[in-house]
């Protein structure tokens, strides 16, 4: 099989890593093809490194911009590869800018998508993401979800056919690479922390990021807080988290993204993950770390059930109060596979005729 796989943002760079392994492993020609949507050094280059992820065929380099810009420079990008490489299938990953490009690029090339971890929802139409899952699932051959969840989403806009359960691909890459961290990162070390004595908050989302109050409203309740939180920021916001850190108390600890690596170690160890961000819930419920959502809902409504991700929305005192004593829950499930994902899908892939 011949494919081209688009990626460009950061939980697409950990989601290809074990994709592209299992492509090559099994002999099939993968073109890798970068969007550049991210590009700072540990928002890209370390997540390569770290991972294997194979040298990009093409690194289109669209960088920031406006939804529009930045999804339009990506689509006429695609498809000048798309007309070049002439693929049985294109992979997009999750919901990202550069994944709604590669579907729509690639359905009026007539050529197969695969979509994986399709399915997802919020229903909440104000998340751009939202809308990326919408048009990439209807434009999409082949759905790979997660759960069940996905498919009975998916079923209710009258999508029925192609949607294959395999799990989660992010499993299969934080088993493999939290066992490599847990030798090679020194992260608790250098920050000088204790394993279940700290908490690690991650916020990117515009709707927490992109407003002084908000934000400033989050960093104030985190204050309250007697552990450590280290909070990694993203490029985002971090010249709005170092404006309004200043009018909180001290407990919050501000550094540069981290690496793969690091940030398995921080997630497994910590007492309390508190985020806005997909990937971390998910990997939060994989090292059975109890997550606080600082959102409204959440696509991964398996880890609420069982008691382990509680969603704050609007009650921000919510955020102290469940840090410093969450009921850590007894019900666990394996709901998003057992790290076999990006086997079953190539097995799938090699089976589906072109
Ligand atoms: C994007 C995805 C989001 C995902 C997130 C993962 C879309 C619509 N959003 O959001 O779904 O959760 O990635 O992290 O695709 N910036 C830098 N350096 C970088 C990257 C970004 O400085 O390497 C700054 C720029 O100012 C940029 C801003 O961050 O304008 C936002 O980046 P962008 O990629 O547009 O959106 P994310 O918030 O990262
Ligand atoms: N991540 C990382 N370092 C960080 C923050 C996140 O390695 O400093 C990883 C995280 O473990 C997960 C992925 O990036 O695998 C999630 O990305 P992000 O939160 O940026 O996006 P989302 O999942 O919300 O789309």
């Amino acid at each position: 099989m011949k494919l081209v796989t688009i990626i460009g943002a950061r939980p697409q760079f950990v989601k290809a890593s074990v994709i592209s392994k299992a492509l090559r492993d099994a002999g099939h020609t993968e073109i890798l093809v970068n969007t550049g949507q991210h590009y700072d050094d540990n928002m890209a280059r370390i997540f390569f490194e770290e991972m294997g992820i194979p040298k990009p065929d093409y690194d289109l380099g669209v960088g920031s911009g406006t939804h529009a810009s930045q999804t339009a420079s990506t689509l006429v990008g695609i498809e000048k590869i798309l007309f070049i490489e002439k693929p049985d299938f294109i992979i997009v990953f999750g919901d990202t800018n550069a994944t709604v490009a590669g579907a729509l690029a690639a359905a009026k090339c007539h050529i197969k998508i695969v979509h994986i971890e399709a399915g997802l929802r919020s229903y909440n139409r104000k998340m751009p993401e939202e809308i990326n899952r919408v048009v990439t699932d209807v434009l999409s051959d082949l759905l790979f979800v997660p759960t069940q969840v996905a498919v009975d989403n998916l079923n209710r806009e009258g999508i029925t056919s192609g949607i294959y359960i395999v799990g989660d691909v992010m499993v299969d890459a934080l088993i493999t690479y939290t066992k490599i961290a847990e030798k090679k990162s020194h992260v608790l070390k250098e920050l000088s922390l204790e394993k279940e004595k700290f908490l690690l908050m991650t916020i990117h989302r515009p709707s927490n990021a992109d407003s002084d109050e908000r934000l400033l409203s989050i960093l104030k309740e985190v204050s309250r807080i007697d552990l450590p939180v280290i909070f990694p920021v993203h490029p985002r916001s971090r010249t709005r988290v170092e404006k309004l850190i200043s009018q909180t108390d001290g407990n919050i600890r501000i550094i540069d993204p981290v690496g793969y690596l690091d940030m398995m170690m921080l997630e497994k160890y910590a007492s309390i993950i508190i985020t806005d961000s997909g990937g971390v819930q998910k990997e939060a419920y994989l090292h059975k770390t109890p997550c606080l959502t600082v959102r409204g809902e959440t696509e991964w409504v398996e880890t609420v059930r069982d008691g382990w991700n509680y969603i704050v929305g609007d009650q921000l005192e919510q955020i102290s109060i469940l840090s410093n004593n969450f009921p850590k829950p007894k019900e666990w499930h394996p709901h998003y596979g057992d790290g076999t994902s990006s086997a079953r899908i190539v097995e799938i892939l090699e089976g589906t005729q072109v």
